[in-house]
């Protein structure tokens, strides 16, 4: 039998990232890294694992910098093109503006994905239930304890979509705890009937009239690693599971363990790395540090006896001696005195200075 053309992919790599800032300041969320590389890296290396050779990448916030990286992709040993909106136009007007480059006919399958997911997704299994269900439209989905951050998507008992509620506020409208995981199979003809030129959510608009329309649409439930890095504690979350083998990714640079550490870095010996701890080039770690589950991007600077857990420290930032940071995220060249504590979520913004023992979440004694 004849082998089917792999499926061409579009990836969504357009927003701004807001929820991630001040890492997302001078970097695009996807090319954040995570565990030594670019997050885009990773989705790209499983896409071509799983068979597919041509990716389209929908790009508009900082665009300018996926290419000169990516290149043609022949390195990930892909094609890779890139499609720059004009204004944003959302994730079904960036579906739809990629259209022009993608050769699959009317009734082949095109595969999307948004830009920000960390997951073990099955994307052989999900193009196959695309062909056996013949849906317009199939749907990746996940099971999470609050769903309200995405977007709700029940399902009748033969996987058939009912609703599709993106990001519901009122309590009755929490009807599944079943989401969008952010990867579906379109029938080609459906991505050219998306209203070309303006400004298209895929989620609130397309979705819904599609199912209005009595279109079919079909989930794909099932419970394997999935994490949407939108947060820092995510993306944080998401590098260190990376490291730890937990996720999995063909484009970890290095084995898998309690650490990863690039080459060029300078590592105190008695500096504790672990929980996934990702550590950049040109990374500067001083004695006795405790670095716990965390990402220090290239060039930061970590002084002796800091102890930082959860947290992200931007590229060419310093930590001063003895500092404290739990959950933290310090922006790209920021400094940070000694003896500071930075708790519970707290960003500190690119190139901003913290003075020595200036902040505090508890007395110093
Ligand atoms: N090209 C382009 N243009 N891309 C965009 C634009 C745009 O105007 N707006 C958003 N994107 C991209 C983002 O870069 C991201 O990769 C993807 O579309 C989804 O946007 P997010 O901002 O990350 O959305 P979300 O996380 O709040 O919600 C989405 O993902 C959830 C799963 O993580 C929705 O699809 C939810 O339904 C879903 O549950
Ligand atoms: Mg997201």
């Amino acid at each position: 039998m004849q082998e089917r053309a792999p499926a061409e992919a579009v990836l969504l790599v357009g927003g701004k990232g807001t929820r991630l800032r001040p890492v997302t300041v001078n970097t695009p969320k996807p090319m954040v890294p995570a565990a030594g590389v670019p997050f885009l890296t990773h989705q790209l290396a499983r896409l071509r694992a799983a068979g597919v050779e041509h990716v389209v990448m929908a790009t508009s916030y900082l665009a300018e910098v996926f290419e000169p990286h990516f290149g043609d992709g022949a390195a990930l040993g892909l094609h890779l093109e890139y499609v720059t909106e004009t204004e944003p136009l959302g994730t079904g007007g960036a579906i739809r503006n990629v259209a022009s480059r993608l050769s699959s006919g009317p009734d082949e399958p095109v595969l999307v994905f948004n830009g920000d997911i960390l997951t073990g997704l099955d994307v052989r299994a999900l193009l196959d239930g695309h062909t056996g269900s013949g849906a317009d439209v199939s749907l990746h989905l996940t099971r999470v304890t609050d769903p309200r951050a995405y977007g709700l998507v029940p399902t009748d008992d033969t996987g058939r979509v009912t609703a599709f509620l993106e990001k519901p506020q009122a309590p009755e409208e929490i009807v599944t705890d079943q989401i969008n995981a952010g990867a579906y199979v379109f029938r080609r003809s459906v991505i050219d009937a998306i209203p070309d030129g303006r400004p298209v959510s895929v989620e609130r608009e397309t979705f819904p009239e599609l199912l209005a329309a009595g279109a079919h649409l079909h989930g794909m439930v099932d419970s394997t690693y999935w994490l949407d890095l939108g947060t820092p504690q995510a993306f944080v979350r998401g590098s260190a599971d990376l490291v730890l083998g937990r996720a999995p990714s063909p484009a970890v640079p290095g084995r898998r363990g309690e650490c990863l550490i690039l080459d060029g870095a300078e590592v105190a010996r008695d500096a504790k790395l672990t929980g996934g701890t990702a550590v950049g080039t040109g990374v500067v770690i001083g004695p006795g540090a405790r670095i716990e589950g965390s990402t220090l991007l290239n060039g930061s600077v970590v002084g002796p006896g800091a102890r930082i857990r959860g947290s992200m420290v931007g590229a060419a930032a310093r930590v001063g001696a003895n500092s404290v940071l739990d959950s933290a995220v310090v922006g790209d060249s920021a400094v940070i005195g000694a003896d500071n504590e930075l708790r519970g979520g707290i960003r500190v913004w690119c190139g901003a200075r913290i003075g020595d023992g200036s902040l505090r979440f508890s007395s110093d004694q």
